[in-house]
């Protein structure tokens, strides 16, 4: 039977790096949780430690799909974030961003639900502003490698702004900026995974280009309060809204604080930069300071700390991988 006064909360893509992290936090609050996903991406390792939790439930579906639940809020996370994912099935990567905000935002209208959608700094493409503030229209090529990515994400947007104008749907569209920490996938060519699973197993560090191309790293827990936070905001904010750590690292600067953390004896090797990479990468986060009263607290050494502690229980753990 369904408990009333116990927020009900829907995770698409739940069982991923971010959704698996929100899903942990929601229930620790108290939420009903119903997590989503299809596994592409995400594996139900991440969430098997909820399997025994009475208020935590996992469904396997496609948000390209619709879907019949009761829910009092949706954050709609599917959709897989790493180049190399994202690229390996395009149309389906369009797809999930652009039929998973219609079928999302069709529930969240039926149910007069609240949703969030976690869309992505790549909507500011390779920006010609920096550091990037919400109302930087971006600088993304309609047709490249990245564009199945960068363009589902910006008509998810438009999506989201459609139905809030046109339905009336109380929307927050969160634009995250590059998130790190335990959970991630081992093998996705992001660089901090890519850079700590390289350092552990002892093989050269890839840097593409110069290396003097600049992230700025969020650790996972400030992110998933920022996500929190814009949840629960008033209705009149409704982004979007950038969520990231300011702090400024070249990715080299990255590479050289993994090798000392870890105390790898990994060499650098140089490899060509892959298409679109963006150069810079930046938020501008005044906005998310003043609405939500949020910023990152986590600084990078803990935050990598964390998570090479992961990646080297996970290596330990996983036959075949070497520490
Ligand atoms: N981690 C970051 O740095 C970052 C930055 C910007 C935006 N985001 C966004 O945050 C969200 C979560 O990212 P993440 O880093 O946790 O990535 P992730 O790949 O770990 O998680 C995505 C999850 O969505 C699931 N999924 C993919 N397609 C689906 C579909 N069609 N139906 C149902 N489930 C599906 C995957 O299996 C996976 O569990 C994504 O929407 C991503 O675009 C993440």
């Amino acid at each position: 039977m369904k408990d009333f006064r116990t927020p009900h909360t829907l995770v698409t893509g739940g069982a991923g790096f971010l959704g698996s992290h929100l899903c942990d936090r929601l229930l620790a609050e108290g939420h009903e949780v119903l997590c989503l996903d299809n596994f592409f991406t995400g594996s139900k390792q991440n969430v098997r430690h909820l399997a025994g939790e009475a208020r935590f439930e996992l469904i396997r579906h496609d948000v390209t799909f619709p879907l019949y639940v009761e829910v009092d809020e949706i954050f709609n996370l599917a959709c897989p974030a790493s180049p190399i994912h994202y690229q390996e099935d395009p149309v389906q990567t369009t797809k999930t961003s652009v039929h998973g905000a219609i079928n999302m935002l069709g529930l969240a209208k039926r149910l007069g639900a609240r949703i969030l959608q976690a869309s992505t700094s790549e909507v500011y493409g390779d920006p010609r502003v920096h550091p990037q503030t919400e109302d930087y229209w971006g600088h993304v090529n309609p047709v490249g490698l990245r564009s199945c990515y960068d363009e589902g994400k910006r008509c998810a947007e438009t999506l989201f702004f459609d139905y809030h104008r046109q339905h009336g749907v109380p929307i927050k569209v969160a634009r995250i900026f590059n998130t790190y920490g335990p959970r991630m996938h081992p093998n996705d060519g992001r660089v901090v995974s890519n850079f700590i699973m390289q350092a552990l197993s002892g093989t050269p560090i890839t840097l593409y280009g110069d290396g003097k191309q600049t992230r700025a790293f969020c650790y996972v827990d400030d992110l998933i309060e920022a996500l929190l936070r814009l949840m629960r905001a008033p209705r009149e904010v409704t982004g979007p809204v950038n969520l990231g750590n300011p702090s400024e690292f070249t990715v080299r600067e990255l590479a050289e604080r993994v090798l000392e953390l870890t105390g790898s004896k990994s060499e650098i090797r140089h490899e060509p930069l892959p298409s679109d990479d963006p150069t810079q990468r930046c938020p501008d986060i005044s906005l998310a300071r003043r609405v939500l009263d949020w910023e990152p607290r986590t600084p990078l050494d803990a935050g990598l700390k964390l998570t090479i502690d992961y990646f080297d229980d996970w290596l330990r753990r996983t036959p075949g991988k070497t520490r």
